[in-house]
């Protein structure tokens, strides 16, 4: 078990691009910035024009006792109905290579890399 691990670990080392962004951060400016803002707190330009407010994302890991659930961001982006139904699938998005992931309680989940980057980056955004 341990080599998968190890796996992630290179996978995620190997991927600064080209712009020198973090992949999860490019993905978040392509994908998520239009309602949940640069700040990540909600307050995109296109906030004001949905039934319900985008969620703040900095305070995910505040919510959950001080640690970043990242399970439940990444079922949420991945397309489960988020509470109001507003957020779009990214299902489609999210095809790319996959690695294996170790969550939570200690299963190993093959998960799509994109995915994982954007949530690392989400996480890098939580506010203490
Ligand atoms: C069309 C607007 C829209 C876009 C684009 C969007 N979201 Fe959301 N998102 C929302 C809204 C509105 C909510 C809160 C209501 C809901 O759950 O549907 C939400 C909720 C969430 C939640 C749940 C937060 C919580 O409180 O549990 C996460 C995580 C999230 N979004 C991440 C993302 C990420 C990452 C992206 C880009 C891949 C993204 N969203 C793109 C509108 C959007």
């Amino acid at each position: 078990m341990r080599y998968l691990g190890l796996s992630v670990i290179f996978a995620l080392a190997g991927c600064v691009s080209e712009t020198g962004e973090a992949p999860g951060e490019e993905i978040y400016s392509s994908y998520c910035v239009a309602c949940h803002g640069k700040s990540a707190q909600g307050d995109g330009p296109l906030a004001s024009d949905l039934p319900v407010a985008p969620a703040d994302l900095t305070v995910l890991a505040a919510r959950n006792d001080g640690v970043f659930p990242y399970s439940d961001v990444m079922a949420q982006i991945y397309g489960y109905p988020g509470q109001f139904h507003v957020m779009p699938e990214f299902g489609p998005l999210l095809e790319g290579p996959h690695v294996m992931w170790r969550d939570e309680t200690g299963a190993v989940v093959e998960t799509p890399r994109a995915l994982l980057d954007l949530a690392r980056y989400l996480e890098t955004l939580q506010r203490g």
